[in-house]
C-alpha cells in the first residue's frame, strides 16, 4: 500500500520500507524523567516509512496523516512553523548531521494507523523510524542506544518537547510478545515475556492531550524542587529514583504537600514497576493487575495527570469480568487507558466499556486489542 503510494508520488519504486511502532506503557508512569523504572510494550499500529535515495542534498518527504508535503535542503534544516508534523524528520537529520553523519537526498512517505496525541507515541514512532531510515538508506553504523538518543534529542531539542526517554526506546527496542523493564538511569533493559491468553486492550477516550504538555513540564519541574528540598534535609538524593518510601518520611517537613504527593506517586510508583516484574516473571497476573489498579489511583489523586473521561474508562474496566487490571496510561489529561484482560473476555469487554462510555459520557471510545510487537530495531 505504501509502496503504491511511494510510486504515485515519485514516480519510482522505493529503496527502504519500515514500520517503527506507538507503544502502551503497562505501569511506570512519570517516573523515566525520575531516573526510574518503566515497563512498555510495542503495539501492532505502526507509522509506515517508505523512501529512496535521492543524488542531491534534498528531501522531500510527504505526510499520508496530513496530506502534506515539504521539501528542505540538508545544508540548512530549520523548524518549520506550518508544518509541524515534518519537524521530527527535520530534527533527527540535523542531529545526525551535527554528528558527524553526512547523509544524502532522499523521497520519503510515511502515515499510519498510530492515532495522535492519544498517548501511544505517534511523534515518537516518527523520530525513531527517520533515524532508522537513515541508518538503512546510507548504511551507517549506529548503536541502538544511539538511535534512541537521537530520537529523544530532536522531540526534547529541535521540536522543544521536554519528554523523558521511555517512547523512543520501546518504540526502538520493543520485542513481540513482550514488555521492556527498562532502567531509565543507566538505560539497562530486559525483556519480559507476556503471558498467554492474556491480551492487552487500549480504550482511546478520543480527548486530545490538551494541557498535556504545559502540565507535564510543571510536573517536570515539581520532581526537581521536590529532590532540592529532599536533599536540603541531608539525605543524597539526585533524583527522586534515588528516594525510598522512608526517606518521605523523614523529609515530610521540608515538603510542601503537594510536592510530598508528587514525589510519593514517583516513589511508590516505581516500587510498583520492580514488584510488576518480579510477578510478571513469575506468572502472578493477578497480582499484577493490581499493581496497575494501585498505578491509577497514584496518578489520579497524588500526581493529578488523570482526567474524567480516563477516570469513567478505568472506573468501568474495573468492573468487568475478566479484568486484571486497568489505568491511565501515557502522559495523561486525556489519550488512552490499558487494560490487562483474559482472552475470552476481551471482545465482551469491548463492547461493555464502549457501550457504558457512550452512556456515561456521550463520548465514543475507540477500543484497540493489541499484540506486543516488534520495534523498529528489533531484528
Ligand atoms: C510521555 C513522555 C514519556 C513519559 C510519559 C509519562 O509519553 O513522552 O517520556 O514521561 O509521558 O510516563
Amino acid at each position: 500500500m505504501i509502496e503504491k503510494t511511494f510510486r504515485d508520488i515519485y514516480g519510482a519504486a522505493p529503496e527502504i520500507l519500515l514500520r517503527p511502532p506507538g507503544r502502551v506503557n503497562l505501569i511506570g508512569e512519570h517516573t523515566d524523567y525520575n531516573d526510574g523504572f518503566v515497563l512498555p510494550a510495542a503495539i501492532d499500529r505502526s507509522i509506515e516509512f517508505a523512501g529512496r535515495r535521492r543524488a542531491d542534498r534534498r528531501v522531500r518527504a510527504h505526510s499520508l496523516d496530513f496530506n502534506d508535503q515539504v521539501e528542505f535542503s540538508l545544508d540548512d534544516i530549520q523548524k518549520d512553523a506550518q508544518h509541524t508534523w515534518s519537524n521530527y524528520l527535520r530534527g533527527v537529520s540535523k542531529f545526525l548531521e551535527e554528528d558527524g553523519h553526512r547523509l544524502a537526498g532522499a523521497d520519503l512517505v510515511f502515515g499510519g494507523n498510530v492515532p495522535r496525541e492519544a498517548g501511544l507515541s505517534s511523534s515518537a514512532a516518527v523520530e525513531v523510524g527517520a533515524a532508522v531510515f537513515w541508518k538503512r538508506l546510507l548504511g551507517l553504523e549506529l548503536d541502538p542506544v544511539y538511535v534512541v538518543k537521537l530520537a529523544r534529542r530532536a522531540e526534547n531539542q529541535f521540536v522543544g518537547v521536554p519528554c523523558g526517554i521511555m517512547d523512543q526506546f520501546i518504540s526502538a527496542l520493543g520485542r513481540q510478545e513482550h514488555a521492556l523493564f527498562l532502567d531509565c538511569r543507566d538505560l539497562t533493559y530486559r525483556r519480559v515475556p507476556l503471558r498467554e491468553g492474556i491480551k492487552i486492550v487500549v480504550c482511546n477516550s478520543g480527548v486530545k492531550r490538551a494541557l498535556a504538555q504545559s502540565e507535564y513540564e510543571v510536573r517536570l519541574n515539581q520532581c526537581r524542587q521536590a529532590v532540592a528540598q529532599i536533599a536540603s534535609t541531608g539525605l543524597a538524593v539526585k533524583s527522586l529514583r534515588d528516594v525510598e518510601p522512608a526517606d518521605l518520611e523523614t523529609a515530610r517537613d521540608a515538603l510542601t504537600e503537594i510536592l510530598l504527593r508528587r514525589a510519593r506517586h514517583v516513589v511508590t510508583e516505581n516500587a510498583r514497576v520492580l514488584e510488576a516484574v518480579k510477578v510478571l516473571e513469575g506468572g502472578d497476573v493477578e497480582r499484577f493487575g493490581e499493581l496497575m489498579n494501585a498505578s491509577h489511583e497514584s496518578l489520579r489523586d497524588d500526581y493529578e495527570v488523570s482526567s474524567k473521561e480516563l477516570d469513567v474508562l478505568v472506573e468501568l474496566a474495573w468492573k468487568q469480568p475478566g479484568v486484571l487490571g486497568a489505568r491511565m496510561t501515557g502522559a495523561g489529561f486525556g489519550g488512552c487507558t490499558v487494560n490487562l484482560v483474559r482472552a475470552e473476555a476481551a471482545d465482551a469487554f469491548a463492547e461493555t466499556v464502549r457501550r457504558g462510555y457512550h452512556e456515561a459520557l456521550g463520548l465514543t471510545a475507540e477500543i484497540y486489542i493489541c499484540q506486543a510487537s516488534d520495534g523498529a530495531l528489533a531484528a
